[in-house]
């Protein structure tokens, strides 16, 4: 028997790491999509759903293969995918010749919502400029003018960096030496004896994961959070506090998510989400969360009929996510216009201490939609 495409179930692909330092982030993206779902009953646009799923394993390499067992193999309506940026890179590029719709709910590749834009790829979590923009600004108004920058060699620490430098400089600020490290090794030791020689005024990183805890234990573990003050995009606290324990205890980060935000639309999902899973939810299950309201938004304005595409990125486009971050809008390159809020490690918590930048538009360098 055949099936009508507009009654049979939305297939949803997820290519996300679940293996590898970065596994607990794919587990945490896809616990809270499907989560939004059963909200909603289970079903998109009034839909029966169905997952697919491939580990990527952050690994580039493998992407275009990964990619193409969700599009040839599996025949997946929408892609929800992925964390690692070189992996999204190759992933939006499968997507944008196939034509299959995409969500990315992590991966900040300034390119994929820049040079390599395109209709159908959306994404519910931020630009690698973001965060680090906002944090340059920072660092260089609380007066430390000389910084050393530390991150693993790959497309989310170099553009992070380079965002982080864009704005220390317009503050006044200078990196004096920018240290990388080949992903995803955590051998930083020396590393972190060559920051020690330098005595910069801070150290910027950025690290995610499993690499995230080593790093903040090996730097509290050398003396340098005594001497030297710790900055960071906000992954590097997320979902790894519990972990880092005492270590991470004083770190500033930036970041579109803090915990304690005491509002009734973050309370309800942080409850929901401890009492399915038995686990703290961080930024990248808001991100997953959000990916599914998305998908939501876009699919309940066609009732379901997936292959309107058109009337799906439409409604898409223009809805408003009820965040548990805060409601944001998409630009017009598909990234979110979003607050970066100024975070302070206390008691084991990502505590907001400011809003670092307002409603911040990444400037979709490169974007021709
Ligand atoms: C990235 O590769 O884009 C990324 C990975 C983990 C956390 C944040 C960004």
């Amino acid at each position: 028997m055949t099936v009508n495409a507009a009654e049979r179930p939305v297939k949803v692909g997820f290519m996300l790491p679940y293996s590898g330092t970065y596994a607990a982030l794919g587990n945490g993206i896809t616990n809270a999509f499907k989560m939004a779902i059963d909200e909603q009953g289970g079903k998109l646009g009034g839909r029966d759903v169905e997952y697919y799923s491939v580990d990527d394993a952050s690994d580039p390499a493998k992407a275009v293969e990964n990619a193409n067992r969700l599009v040839k193999r599996d025949d997946v309506d929408v892609i929800i995918g992925t964390v690692h940026s070189g992996v999204s890179m190759a992933l939006s590029k499968v997507a944008r010749d196939s034509d299959t719709l995409l969500i990315v709910p992590n991966a900040g590749a300034n390119e994929v919502t820049g040079v390599i834009c395109a209709p159908n790829i959306f994404r519910t979590s931020f630009s690698n400029w973001q965060p680090s923009f906002a944090m340059g600004g920072v660092v260089a108004k609380q007066g430390h003018k000389k910084v050393v920058t530390l991150t693993w060699k790959y497309a989310a620490g170099e553009q992070m960096v380079a965002g982080f430098k864009e704005s220390l400089e317009a503050n006044g600020g200078e990196i004096v030496k920018e240290l990388y490290i080949p992903f995803p090794s955590v051998e930083f030791q020396p590393f972190l004896t060559e920051i020690a020689s330098i005595k910069p005024d801070a150290v910027y990183v950025f690290f995610a994961g499993g690499g995230a805890v080593k790093f903040v234990q090996d730097y509290a573990a050398a003396g340098l959070s005594r001497s030297v003050p710790l900055y960071a995009s906000g992954f590097l606290t997320e979902g790894t506090l519990e972990a880092q324990g005492v270590a991470a205890e004083g770190t500033h980060t930036t970041l579109h998510y803090a915990d304690g935000l005491d509002t009734p639309r973050d309370n309800a999902f942080r409850e929901a989400y401890k009492k399915n899973y038995k686990l703290e939810p961080d930024v990248y299950t808001v991100q997953g969360y959000d990916a599914a309201q998305l998908l939501i938004a876009g699919l309940n304005a066609v009732k379901g009929d997936i292959a309107d595409q058109k009337g799906v990125i439409a409604a898409m486009e223009s809805t408003k996510i009820d965040s548990p971050r805060g409601s944001f809008t998409m630009s017009k390159s598909h990234n979110p216009v979003q607050d970066i809020y100024l975070r302070k490690v206390q008691g084991k918590k990502n505590i907001v201490v400011g809003i670092a930048s307002k409603a911040l538009e990444d400037p979709a360098r490169g974007c021709k939609m």
